[in-house]
């Protein structure tokens, strides 16, 4: 698939091919694979920030370099308002991204997140080896990569929060008066389809 559009003046695009999992599962967690191998081979080399986001979305209000610093998360929509007990975290000890009820700061969302290319590769690098360690012990996290990055950023506070304006879904959550601007949204979509 690919859709042609205009660059502004002195933007570049470039395609970096990554290669497909038959599972859902598989193809979300492999992410932090690809952004850390990416990062030693170009990006450090090559840019100052990256940020990662999943590509169901679309801007639908002003996202600029306000939401860039040297680690940054994003609240997950749906937990913004919600105790840590109530956040869904991985609770089984046996994985690397369990968190216990009393831990936690936010959810937040595997969907979105960035920062200094230093910090990103390090994050993803973490990341990536805690899954590759769950796998050799026969245990998969409850959300994924989105466990993991949580984990992750349990124990290296983000420099910077993106509220939920910047993660939100109307289907799930229509636009409560609170949100003033629904910046990137979710594009509408069967999740029973298209998962499985
Ligand atoms: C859902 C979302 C999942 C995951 C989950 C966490 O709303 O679709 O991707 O983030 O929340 O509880
Ligand atoms: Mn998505």
């Amino acid at each position: 698939m690919c859709h042609r559009f205009a660059l502004g003046a002195g933007r570049r695009l470039v395609v970096l091919t990554v290669r497909n999992y038959t599972r859902w599962q598989d193809v979300s967690m492999h992410r932090m694979e690809m952004i850390s191998r990416f990062s030693e081979q170009r990006f450090l080399h090559e840019v100052d920030y990256l940020v990662c986001a999943d590509v169901d979305m679309k801007f639908n209000d002003h996202v600029g370099v306000e939401i860039l610093s040297a680690l940054f998360g994003t609240l997950h929509p749906g937990f913004y308002g919600s105790s840590r007990e109530a956040f869904t975290y991985e609770r089984r000890p046996q994985s690397q991204a369990y968190i216990p009820l009393h831990e936690g700061d936010f959810y937040y969302m595997g969907a979105f997140f960035g920062g200094s290319v230093v910090e990103v590769h390090h994050l993803t690098k973490a990341c990536h080896e805690a899954m590759v360690k769950d796998q050799a012990n026969g245990i998969e996290a409850v959300w994924h990569d989105e466990s993991h990055l949580n984990k992750y950023l349990l124990h290296h506070k983000p420099t910077k929060v993106l509220s939920p304006e910047y993660m939100w879904d109307q289907k799930l959550l229509g636009w409560p008066s609170i949100m003033k601007k629904l910046r990137y949204v979710a594009v509408p979509k069967n999740h029973q389809q298209i998962r499985n």
